[in-house]
């Protein structure tokens, strides 16, 4: 088994496990270190996560000192409904705007992708600075989903993104899945430098690619982009009861 598995009976039970996870993960780092930096995805499964943290429990979140970036984004400006910085904005950041210096967004807008991928490289680069060499760490906390296709952040089956190994931020042209637009992705070596990963799963449709990714104990054996999710300290699968087709929560 790859990490921690936890299995709720829906989509909305599981994103209110997640979100304490996300408030202690954030008070944890604010006593280490001053601040919290986390990273999310896009797609729809997220949505309730971010009401509940941009929402009823956002007291309970140290958002002053929380630095936001993005996993992922499409190749799409900020006020388009396929957007991953709109949508966030639309909940997690509905009621309690950050200081634009705290939101660290990946500019799908700009028309190159290459483009926007070289800023958002350098953005991090710089971000992280003090904490690169001998041992680069990135997030705190990095959420993250799955397609059905076993894919993770913009990291498809089969793309020659998944294997680079120095670059943070990549560009990808438009993949076979919705919306088909090209990407701005996180690299592998970005999402395993992180402390701590968690992933929200919810849907029957997923259920195969999960037993796969979870099942194989060594990432190599599998061609599914979210095996190979690695960070530093802990990873966590937060999944619903259709996502986890069976399989026994590991605590
Ligand atoms: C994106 C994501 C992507 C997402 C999965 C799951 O921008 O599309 O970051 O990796 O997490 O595709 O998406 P759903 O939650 O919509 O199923």
């Amino acid at each position: 088994m790859r990490g921690e598995l936890s299995v709720f009976s829906d989509l909305d039970e599981a994103a209110r496990a997640l979100a304490e996870r996300v408030v202690r993960a954030a008070d944890d780092a604010v006593a280490r270190s001053g601040r919290f930096t986390l990273a999310i995805s896009g797609g729809k499964t997220p949505e309730p996560l971010f009401g509940l943290l941009g929402g009823p429990w956002a007291k309970r979140m140290p958002w002053t000192r929380t630095e936001l970036f993005w996993v992922d984004e499409r190749a799409v400006g900020p006020d388009d409904p396929e957007s991953n910085y709109g949508g966030a904005r639309a909940s997690l950041l509905a009621e309690h705007p950050l200081r634009p210096e705290q939101v660290h967004r990946i500019s799908g807008e700009t028309p190159d992708p290459e483009s926007a991928a070289k800023a958002y490289e350098l953005e991090l680069r710089s971000f992280f600075a003090d904490t690169v060499p001998p041992v680069p760490f990135t997030f705190d906390l990095v959420l993250l989903g799955i397609g059905p296709d076993g894919h993770t952040a913009s990291l498809f089956p089969g793309s020659p993104v998944l294997e680079e190994r120095i670059a943070w931020v990549r560009a990808v042209p438009t993949p076979v899945v919705i919306p088909r637009v090209p990407r701005i992705t996180l690299t592998l070596p970005a999402i395993n430098a992180a402390h701590e990963a968690a992933f929200l799963v919810g849907g029957a449709d997923k259920a195969p690619a999960l037993r796969s990714i979870l099942s194989n104990p060594d990432a190599r054996e599998t061609s599914l982009p979210a095996a190979r999710v690695q960070p530093r300290d802990r990873l966590e699968w937060f999944v619903d009861r259709a996502a986890a087709g069976g399989m026994r929560p590991t605590r």
